[in-house]
């Protein structure tokens, strides 16, 4: 079980935040993308099994995949085996460091910096032509530093007909709460503290920088109103964050 001392170390990332991670020796491959070895250790083959799970284009041959922040765990290295077994194309977008640390390979085209400002001129020639694109555990970050609005309608502008988005893994503070005011949160957090006591849960107040539903559903809103079909699913129950945090699957029809 990880330490508050842990948590606290991976709060509040910025991009460039991610960029010293990435290259400090010191810490694994679980922390350099902001998570305590306790919340990834062992549990990616699953994650990959569920995103895999969601998205169609995954099993099917000759697609355009690009994943924005990849990061540097082991999922992105599944996703990479996979694309090359389905002769896919694999566009990675995140910052050097990070991409630095995967591997390398003829099916995968590398854009060092934030997207979109990323890809440059190159957004234009994509424009339609994207599959698939992953963004795991990201959003939350865009919300809190960049423009989400200008990222989700980019990401859409690339989508080809059929094409696949899944902004995975995004922290909803109101499904956290919840959660935490349920029996079974109270439960859960009386196991993880070890203390006979209740969960702080604050209606009513500023949350600065936190997703919560207001803006996961204005996502779905604004999706569907430019003409794609959008969902919010829950993640597998046995995956570590499940009880707070979902994902977003869009789809160009
Ligand atoms: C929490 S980590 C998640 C990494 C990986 N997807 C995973 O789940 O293991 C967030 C990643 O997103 C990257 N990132 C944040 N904002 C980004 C942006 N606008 N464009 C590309 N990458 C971004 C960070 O550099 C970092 O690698």
């Amino acid at each position: 079980m990880s330490t508050d001392n842990s948590h606290s170390k991976f709060a509040n990332l910025s991009f460039d935040d991610f960029r010293k991670l990435a290259s400090d020796p010191t810490l694994s491959r679980h922390e350099k993308v902001g998570f305590p070895d306790s919340y990834r250790q062992g549990k990616e083959g699953e994650i990959f099994r569920d995103m895999c799970g969601k998205i169609s284009n995954l099993s099917l041959p000759g697609k355009n995949v690009m994943e924005i922040g990849p990061g540097c765990s082991e999922l992105p290295v599944m996703l990479a085996k996979r694309c090359e077994t389905n002769a896919s194309r694999l566009i990675f977008v995140d910052s050097e460091e990070m991409l630095e640390l995967l591997p390398l390979a003829g099916h995968i085209t590398r854009y060092a910096g934030t997207f979109p400002s990323a890809l440059g001129e190159d957004i234009e020639e994509w424009a339609g032509k994207i599959d698939v694109i992953i963004a795991y555990s990201v959003v939350q970050y865009v919300f809190t530093e960049g423009n989400l609005w200008g990222f989700v309608d980019r990401c859409l502008s690339l989508l080809s007909d059929g094409g696949e988005i899944m902004f995975g893994d995004v922290p909803n503070i109101t499904m956290r709460k919840r959660f935490f005011s349920s029996a079974a949160g109270k439960v859960s957090h009386r196991q993880y503290t070890g203390r006979d006591e209740k969960p702080e849960v604050l209606f009513n107040q500023l949350e600065p920088g936190q997703m919560d539903d207001s803006v996961v559903l204005a996502i779905l809103a604004r999706v569907r109103a430019q003409g794609f079909h959008a969902w919010v699913v829950p993640q597998l129950a046995t995956l570590p964050m499940a009880n707070r945090r979902e994902d977003i699957l869009i789809v160009k029809p």
